[in-house]
């Protein structure tokens, strides 16, 4: 990873330090150094304060170690590290405060460095190649077909868009998929309404939101009617066996959701790498199921063949029906293995709502016993390497009802609705823009897939239409119209932008606030990636425009604004390359969110 190189000085400084400090303690204790400056490294923090410095590294967790209070222990340490302070290129101060030892870097410098290197590598900044081509899969949306897109679908597919762009930045080769649910009973209960009320029309012709009704109808006819239950059954069973004219209309439903599913992808701007779905897997679940069976793992209870997970919190995972039918959980195990074996990855994440946390926990806990039997050598075993990635509920106010058709939420609306709002916006404040329509599309969708990272990932979001769609307080449009603003003062901009500036001219505290989230910018992308949630870069990107929004609006000793863009060449250039690090940085964020940003709003 791109490690922080004031960051790093700071670590040296204080591994040295402690070091000196505790010489005769360590000896005693038969060691160099119990610390180094990895370690050190990966556990500074940032100081509560900012008055503080740039980075903290807290001593409490060495008090009983070093057997002396945390306080002292600060002092010492960093009274010691001061005192060669100057063989550590950029450090300006180690102090103590409690029981943290606190860092002030030489600004100029890391103002200089900062942007220099955002100013050249431009969209490269932030990442890595970490991952060096290694594979992670990342499983996202996976609506299920014969049925509306809906709103229930709408945060797996945004986090794990995200998730796939944040994994790519860092050198993985990442693979996207998307795990159609499009085979299982209720298609038996689909032919059956289709063939029975479907009036004869070509499926083909048809809409998501026919298929609806019919679905709908099926379940108020059985309740009325039982047989009909069988007879769906039973149509399953010949799609199951291949009969041509079932399968036949099978891939007609899956190709007329397939078409309402892209329509939606495409305005969102969501993208994947592979498609594909349960039917799939149907060859592929007889070899595990024998697999299993060889192992020992399976037996049978009430005719269904089962596998007990010997776990006093997880039911028994279901392979096998009475009648012989496969499962959701026996598709899924086929698919962990098929993917297991095809990419040999080094994670797999199933971004998937938290529902369905059990049905995981049971997969996952079948192929950890498998493994085991099996004996199967631990750097060759996929557990640990396979994870849920859960995420809270999206709650809708009342406002929602208008587009609420039978019970179901239809992601399309949401985005339509989002996008006119945003058109009505912009006829409001700026009527003269001249690409409207794409420009509101941008704001509405952004505001749309804004609104999932508003929170972190295990918290429900709550949709507020007016809160979602304000160019104010934490939202997309927000951080969309901080990156028009910049654009804006880069037009303006008489000269080209050169990494050349004279750095001791950015000597405000608000830039200062600025440079530091800037230099911090590639670990918030390793945190997002680290926590499997993206609400580490937007949170960080809210900061970052909120801490430029008062460079711009700062005032001078006279209270007049300090203009960015002067008289003042020099002040200008070194002013500007702030304003074009901040973009740079803005844009990229966004677009690991997979939000799109304007040049004009
Ligand atoms: N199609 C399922 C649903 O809509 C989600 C699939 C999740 N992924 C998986 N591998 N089980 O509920």
């Amino acid at each position: 990873m791109t490690k922080n190189r004031f960051r790093e000085e700071f670590a040296r400084a204080l591994a040295t330090a402690f070091q000196q400090a505790y010489a005769d303690k360590f000896e005693s204790m038969g060691v160099k150094e119990v610390f180094d400056a990895e370690f050190i490294y990966d556990n500074l923090e940032k100081p509560k304060d900012a008055r503080m410095g740039r980075f903290a590294f807290p001593v409490f967790r060495f008090s009983k170690l070093l057997g002396a209070k945390p306080p002292e222990i600060a002092q010492r340490v960093a009274d010691t590290a001061s005192e060669s302070i100057s063989s550590y290129d950029g450090l300006a101060a180690v102090t103590s405060a409690g029981g943290f030892i606190n860092a002030a870097t030489d600004f100029a410098a890391e103002a200089g460095e900062t942007l220099c290197e955002i100013l050249k590598s431009k969209s490269a900044y932030g990442g890595s190649d970490r991952g060096n081509g290694r594979t992670v899969l990342v499983e996202y949306s996976s609506p299920n077909i014969a049925k509306p897109f809906g709103i229930g679908h709408l945060r797996t597919t945004i986090l794990g868009n995200s998730l796939r762009r944040i994994f790519k930045k860092l050198g993985f080769d990442v693979i996207g998929v998307n795990y159609l649910g499009d085979w299982g009973t209720q298609f038996g209960k689909m032919i059956v309404a289709w063939r029975r009320w479907g009036g004869g029309a070509r499926v083909a012709d048809s809409h998501v939101t026919d298929l609806l009704e019919l679905y709908v109808r099926f379940h108020e006819e059985a309740e009325k009617e039982d047989s009909l239950n069988d007879e769906a059954r039973l149509a399953f069973k010949k799609l199951e066996e291949g009969d041509p004219e079932t399968v036949k209309l099978w891939e007609q439903f899956r190709e007329t959701s397939q078409a309402e599913f892209d329509r939606v992808y495409k305005l969102l701007g969501i993208e994947f790498d592979l498609v594909t779905g349960e039917a799939f897997l149907n060859d592929k679940m007889e070899p595990v199921i024998k697999r299993l069976e060889k192992a020992g793992l399976t037996s049978i209870s009430e005719g269904a063949l089962i596998v007990d997970l010997d776990d006093p919190h997880l039911p028994p995972c279901l392979l096998k029906k009475a009648d012989g039918a496969t499962l959701y959980a026996t598709r899924d195990l086929a698919g962990l293995i098929y993917r297991w074996e095809k990419y040999k990855f080094e994670q797999s994440l199933y971004v998937v709502g938290t529902a369905q946390s059990d049905h995981f926990k049971q997969a996952f806990k079948v192929i950890g016993l498998l493994e085991d039997k099996e004996q199967v050598p631990p750097d060759e075993r996929m557990i640990g390497r396979v994870k849920h990635i859960e995420f809270g509920w999206v709650r809708f106010g009342d406002q929602m009802l208008s587009t609420r058709r039978g019970n179901i939420i239809f992601l399309e609306d949401v985005i339509n609705k989002a996008v006119d709002l945003a058109r009505e916006k912009i006829a409001e404040k700026n009527p003269d823009l001249a690409d409207r329509d794409e420009t509101a599309l941008m704001i509405g969708v952004g505001a749309v897939l804004y609104s999932q990272f508003s929170v972190r990932r295990q918290k429900d979001v709550n949709f507020d239409w007016d809160e979602v769609l304000s160019f104010e307080g934490e939202t997309g449009p927000y951080l969309q119209y901080t990156h028009a603003r910049l654009c804006s003062l880069l037009r303006n901009y008489p000269a080209e932008v050169s990494a050349e500036f004279d750095q001791s001219l950015l000597d405000k505290e608000e830039e200062r606030r600025v440079v530091e989230l800037l230099a911090d910018f590639p670990a918030a992308v390793e945190d997002a990636a680290r926590s499997y949630d993206p609400n580490v870069i937007a949170a960080h990107l809210i900061r970052l425009a909120g801490a430029f929004n008062r460079v711009y609006q700062r005032k001078d000793d006279k209270g007049r604004i300090d203009k960015i863009i002067s008289d003042d060449a020099n002040l200008s250039a070194a002013r500007i390359a702030l304003v074009e690090s901040v973009r740079t940085v803005i844009y990229e964020g966004l677009s690991l969110l997979g939000i799109q940003a304007p040049q004009e709003m």
